[in-house]
């Protein structure tokens, strides 16, 4: 009889250890271009490997808005979503919300990554989150136009974009009306402060503020560049520009509406895919100089697991599972994602998929970080004084000396309250 009953209670425990073991992770990621789409079919492969379920909490396409989410979320110290997809720029700003990684991800598998990316994820000591895909600002361009209107090579300055550009819109708009020279970010967010730290840095104008925190903006290069962009709206960018983000801009270009665009590596991958009005017709090179150097901004995505997770050793396998090398590739090859990850660079699938992974990588290991290290927990005022700066240059409110002058003075107080 004490066997039976003994028996019994080892298989109700080996049940409810079963129960325990198998759990359910919320993951939030989503939603610009195949994001999504990817983020749920590598949780997937991860929930059939381990027998846990992941559900996905859809985040906004416009990374202030994820942001704003988030906060809320971690300020409630909410357990909902057990992983985040973190923006390169947020580990300093939520950093006190994050498990610490380091210990938790093998020494081995965290240094497989980019030294940089894992600084930007490393505050005070602590790993907030793992790399996994990077990004940087690239010129897009139609190869078949470029020909056509006696082009041989991509623009090498801002100067020459923009003759290039109303030359082919000039010519374009005598058969459609809405073909536009140049599209890009100009609405006032995080991708306009991309856009125009990419323009600043490219005329020699630094990075807003420098790596000791000292306020640089005020300068007459950093003005020029301004100024220079607020040219192109309803000129060789339609008077819309200042409204869109990344998304709008793709959906211009791929239906084969405008003859350059500036965009993430992601816009790669759907332009060429088959429903793509301009597959084929797609070149990609860096971005213009203003002079002094081709610039483009760091970006990309990170994945952390929250303090206030009560799954935290599944969340921590899902992260690494998903920063991991065979999602990495499975990203790249499909979404045109970049990899974190240093060997996939020498990828032949990889490589074949994205031929200017390896024709530009010096634009991904050279790309230029916003000033998210030096202005910690302040970046993003620092970010939107910025972007408001520069979209009040945009719609003509300001011009740029005026504009950098006050942001200065902006951002002198804001510095203030500490940095
Ligand atoms: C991309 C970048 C990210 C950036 C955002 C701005 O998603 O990866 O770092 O903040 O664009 O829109």
């Amino acid at each position: 009889m004490k066997k039976v009953i003994a028996i019994i209670g080892l298989t109700a425990a080996i049940a409810a250890n079963s129960q325990a073991a198998a759990v359910t992770v919320t993951l939030a990621c989503g939603a610009v271009g195949q994001e999504l789409e990817l983020c749920k079919a590598g949780a997937d492969r991860w929930a059939a490997k381990t027998g846990n379920s992941v559900k996905i909490f859809e985040s906004p396409n416009l990374t202030n808005d994820r942001l704003g989410l988030y906060q809320q979320q971690l300020a409630a110290k909410s357990s909902d979503i057990d992983v985040y997809q973190l923006d390169v720029v947020w580990p300093g700003l939520l950093a006190q919300h994050f498990v610490d990684l380091k210990g938790k991800v093998p020494a081995a598998e965290v240094n497989a990554h980019f030294k940089g990316i894992v600084a930007a994820n490393t505050v005070n000591g602590k790993l907030v989150a793992m790399p996994w895909f990077t990004d940087a600002g690239l010129l897009y361009y139609r190869t078949d136009l470029l020909t056509k209107y006696g082009y041989k090579t991509a623009p090498k300055t801002w100067a020459e974009m923009a003759v290039m550009a109303k030359k082919i819109q000039t010519g374009e708009q005598k058969t459609n009306k809405s073909f536009a020279g140049f599209v890009w970010q100009g609405k006032n967010y995080e991708g306009l402060t991309c856009d125009a730290l990419e323009w600043v840095v490219s005329f020699g104008g630094g990075t807003i503020v420098d790596d000791k925190g000292t306020v640089t903006i005020n300068n007459a290069k950093a003005a020029a560049a301004l100024d220079a962009a607020a040219s192109w709206v309803k000129n060789i960018s339609p008077a819309g520009v200042t409204t869109y983000g990344e998304e709008e801009a793709r959906g211009i270009f791929q239906s084969g509406n405008a003859a350059f665009m500036r965009n993430w590596p992601y816009a790669w991958a759907l332009g060429q895919g088959d429903d793509s009005k301009v597959k084929g017709k797609i070149g990609v090179a860096p971005l213009p100089s203003g002079g002094a150097r081709n610039a483009a901004t760091l970006g990309g995505w990170q994945l952390g697991v929250s303090t206030y997770s009560k799954n935290q050793a599944a969340a921590i396998s899902l992260v690494r599972y998903l920063a991991g090398p065979d999602e990495q590739k499975i990203r790249a090859v499909e979404g045109a994602y970049n990899p974190t990850i240093q060997a996939l660079y020498k990828d032949s699938a990889v490589l074949k998929a994205n031929p200017f992974f390896g024709s530009l990588l010096n634009v991904f290991t050279s790309a230029v970080a916003r000033p998210s290290g030096p202005t910690k927990s302040k970046y993003n005022q620092v970010s939107q004084a910025f972007s408001t700066a520069v979209s009040d240059v945009l719609n003509g409110k300001s011009k740029g000396a005026a504009a950098v002058a006050k942001l200065s003075t902006d951002l002198a107080r804001i510095k203030g309250r500490g940095w």
